[in-house]
């Protein structure tokens, strides 16, 4: 029988986890699962443990461990719950560990996998985006891969020439334009929760898909290839593309311009960097050029979606304004998502944070979990006072 690689998924029960069950399901001679996690979801985390035959299962959060150690009875399949039994579920030898947790929740156990010294998938882009540096330099220090499982990133990595980057001009990574492409900052105003998590071609999670509708999502995604693909933010730029076909290029001084196209399906990727450096059949979509009328591309309207511009700013401050774009962000997304504010305030936030923080020298991933607390902080405080003033205004 030939090798099985061993794979361990952070964040099992989200879109980018059960996508990947998808796919591993698909080819049961190709994977054994050591390890799956979640955060609070017990039952789906049991469900999704058994059907993978999972070795083990950790839930972070230990109020849900009585439930998922009831639904895992006599199954053979270990439990274990807790901070620090997730980041052991990261340090755990596998060949490839799948990191799919949303936010910066994610950091820890990416730097425990990267320890560990295989193949890391990162989805989880937050935490390259609040810790780039320190994530590639441990990456180098361990002698670990990583993959992107981000399509755009994914895209870029089939098609960027890594023995010879002095020959790459310039890299474009494609964006859709979310559900309010060409929408009026008034309608923009009025947008609901249920409205702006309605993506026209890709099934999300809900705070990835609330930051592709404010292009938050492409923001975060210029500074993750900042760091992934070590290129300078000048050479990194943005183009609208509706149609989700073309996931992103790399342009070569000679004037080629490679791409790699597929359907808006998250198997594709995923599939990749599963099979990787090998190519394994998708269970997924597969793209049909045939049933696309045409391919358009324009340029991003960086007064409707100012987001884009402060990734820029940002990598030109330095981590730490990386470090308060991305805490500010996931803060205002939950208060938009649970009608705390409107969807345009979750800029309004963002602005006012950025407007405030001082430059601070973030050396450790102690540093820039202690800053990242101090932002969150400091965003629920603003959010609260905003609300508190709007309330008095109205009365
Ligand atoms: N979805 C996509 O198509 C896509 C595409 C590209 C990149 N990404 C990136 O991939 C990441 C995951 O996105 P998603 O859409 O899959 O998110 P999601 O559907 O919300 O799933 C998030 C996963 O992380 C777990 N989790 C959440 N908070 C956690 C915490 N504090 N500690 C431990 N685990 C925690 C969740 O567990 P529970 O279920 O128990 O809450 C769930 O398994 C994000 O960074 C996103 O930007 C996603």
């Amino acid at each position: 029988m030939s090798y099985k690689k061993k794979i361990t998924i952070l964040g099992a029960t989200g879109s980018i986890g059960k996508s990947a069950a998808d796919v591993i399901l698909s080819a049961p001679e190709r994977f054994d699962v050591q390890c799956v996690t979640a955060n609070t979801n017990a039952e789906l985390l049991a469900a999704q443990a058994v059907k993978l035959k999972a070795k083990r299962a950790v839930i972070a959060d230990e109020t849900k461990y009585d439930l998922l150690k009831s639904k895992l009875d006599g199954t053979g399949i270990e439990t274990a719950a807790g901070a620090q039994a997730l980041e052991g579920a990261a340090s755990e030898p596998a060949d490839l560990i799948l990191a799919g947790i949303v936010g910066i929740a994610g950091l820890k156990p990416i730097m425990k996998a990267i320890e560990q010294g295989a193949c890391v998938a990162i989805a989880n882009k937050e935490p390259l985006v609040a810790a780039g540096p320190l994530v590639m330099a441990a990456a180098k220090k361990y002698g670990t891969t990583l993959l992107p499982v981000d399509s755009e990133h994914n895209a870029v990595f089939q098609v960027f020439d890594f023995e010879r980057p002095e020959g790459i001009e310039k890299i474009t990574l494609t964006a859709s334009g979310g559900p309010f492409l060409n929408r009026t900052s008034e309608e923009m105003a009025k947008a609901t929760p249920e409205q702006a998590i309605a993506h026209p071609n890709w099934s999300m999670g809900r705070k990835i898909s609330v930051d592709s509708a404010t292009m938050m999502n492409k923001a975060l995604e210029i500074i993750e290839a900042h760091y992934l693909f070590n290129i300078e933010p000048n050479k990194i730029d943005v183009l609208i593309h509706p149609q989700s076909v073309i996931h992103s290029m790399v342009h070569y001084k000679d004037g080629s311009v490679l791409a790699q196209m597929g359907a808006s399906d998250m198997r594709t990727p995923i599939a990749h960097v599963l099979a990787w450096p090998e190519r394994m059949e998708t269970p997924g979509q597969k793209l049909d050029l045939t049933q696309v009328n045409k391919l358009t591309f324009e340029a991003p309207d960086f007064k409707q979606f100012p987001a884009l511009q402060r990734a820029y700013k940002c990598l030109e401050r330095g981590l730490y304004a990386c470090v308060a774009l991305n805490a500010a962000n996931e803060v205002a997304v939950e208060a938009f998502l649970t009608n705390n504010i409107g969807f345009l305030d979750i800029m309004d936030c963002i602005d006012h944070i950025l407007g405030k923080t001082k430059s601070a020298k973030l050396d450790t991933i102690t540093d820039i979990i202690e800053f990242d607390e101090n932002i969150r902080a400091e965003t629920r405080d603003f959010i609260a006072n905003g609300v508190t003033k709007k309330a008095a205004q109205a009365s």
